[in-house]
């Protein structure tokens, strides 16, 4: 098991991150190799996340037909719209997009699919997907009647469907979605509240004809004819960037900006919580194709504490790296409505809590967030529960007071080159 040891920084970070020294989007990366199959010819992905999730999922695209090339930092995937039938199971990884997105995919292609995962996405909830695919026809079944990998899946004809889902997960919606594409009539999605809505927007941009409707209802028309290539360049990941806004806002006197970053609303409410504790924020916003892309400027700022029970969905993967924050803020923190935490990569809150007790701040766990009394966090050894966003977000800690964090490989799934960033501010020891 590795482990890294991060010194405390001695002097304040003043970085510019260029274009493409923070991992591109996950969420993005994700589907822009696997839509791509839904469309006759060349996609074209340029600056496509090159981590252990993401990869996965092209390795999976691979398997299903998609011929893949990769040139000038960009990779080309060709497809010619026909999927063809793996001799193999389908490996996940430890990536919940990935099942969750090619189990609604599977579900109309003829063929059998076998998707699994690490030791951590066998354990995740799989029935809410598996329950509402069933439910319009589909042939997929999994441990546990469903609600476990590996999954199975049997594609067939799928029938259109009203469905309205109890969580806002944007991979429900993206699974419902891609089987929506398939099914034999118009479908309607509508979901508690808006969740990121990549899926909706690449694919209309592909030429499917996804509508929003009113309350937020989503209309899915049948595709008739494969969608148009994709050509996207992926911008840097909010999610991953957040790190290093966290880092500006904690070390005194500090300023980041994070370039070419993605500005869509359901990715950025985390940097709206920091800028309510105190840090500077500024969004400078430029349009691109698919998204709203542009910079982000953090700097310095005496932080308070704060309430956060609002657009959960909109921050739940930065919420480890708020908690962070909030360690060091004057005052008390809290974070509700935020039960699906406890299904991530790791039990989430179970693990804020854990971690931040052990650096001596005081932290009352809620069934559905926790409560942070700032203070003066202590360094320590921190169990990253094997989650990648856990043990970058205790790093970011380290930066202020020195800590080791233990099991460290899971950051290869979705930020490979994170300590070598951390490296040029400290020393950053990694161990067996
Ligand atoms: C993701 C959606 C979110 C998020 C995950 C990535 C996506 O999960 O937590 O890291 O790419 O669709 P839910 O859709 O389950 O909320």
């Amino acid at each position: 098991m590795k482990s890294v040891r991060i010194a405390p920084i001695s002097n304040p970070i003043q970085k510019e991150f260029g274009e493409r020294e923070i991992a591109p989007d996950k969420s993005i990366s994700h589907r822009a190799v696997i839509f791509s199959l839904l469309a006759e010819g060349t996609s074209e992905i340029d600056n496509f996340l090159r981590a252990e999730d993401t990869l996965n999922s092209l390795a999976i695209v691979q398997k299903l037909g998609g011929k893949v090339e990769e040139r000038d930092n960009k990779i080309f995937i060709t497809s010619s719209g026909d999927i063809e039938e793996p001799d193999d199971i389908l490996d996940c990884g430890n990536s919940g997009t990935a099942m969750r997105l090619f189990a609604g995919f599977l579900a109309s292609v003829d063929g059998a699919f076998i998707l699994t995962g690490d030791k951590y996405l066998r354990k995740r909830p799989m029935k809410r997907v598996t329950e509402p695919l069933r439910k319009i026809g589909a042939f997929i079944d999994g441990r546990n009647n469903g609600e476990l990998a590996p999954l199975f899946i049997r594609g067939g004809k799928i029938r259109s469907f009203n469905y309205s889902s109890p969580i806002a997960s944007a991979q429900v919606k993206s699974a419902m979605i891609l089987a929506g594409l398939f099914a034999d009539d118009v479908s309607v999605y509508s979901e508690p509240q808006l969740s990121r809505d990549h899926t909706e927007r690449m694919l209309r941009g592909m030429g499917a004809k996804i509508e929003k409707m009113k309350g937020g209802k989503i209309l899915i028309r049948p595709l008739f004819f494969p969608l148009q290539p994709l050509k996207i360049k992926v911008p840097t990941d909010p999610s991953s960037g957040f790190f290093f806004a966290v880092a500006g806002a904690i070390v005194p006197n500090s300023k980041v900006v994070l370039k070419n970053i993605l500005l869509n609303k359901t990715r950025i409410e985390a940097y709206r919580i920091l800028e309510k504790m105190g840090a500077k924020i500024q969004f400078i916003e430029r349009e691109s194709k698919y998204e709203s892309v542009g910079d982000i400027v953090v700097e310095y700022g005496e932080l308070q504490g704060v309430e956060v029970s609002e657009n959960i969905p909109w921050l739940i993967d930065e919420i480890p790296a708020l908690a962070i924050a909030m360690s060091v803020a004057k005052g008390e923190s809290i974070v509700r409505n935020a039960k699906e935490l406890r299904v991530k990569e790791s039990d989430r809150i179970r693990a804020v809590v854990e971690n931040l007790r052990n650096c001596n701040i005081e932290v009352e766990e809620l069934e559905d967030g926790f409560r942070i009394v700032g203070g003066s966090p202590k360094s320590a050894i921190i169990n990253s529960f094997g989650d990648h966003r856990i043990a970058m977000s205790f790093a970011i800690l380290g930066l202020r007071v020195g800590m080791t964090i233990e099991d460290i490989e899971n950051v290869r799934t979705s930020f490979p080159n994170f300590f070598e960033i951390l490296s040029q501010w400290t020393k950053v020891e990694e161990t067996e």
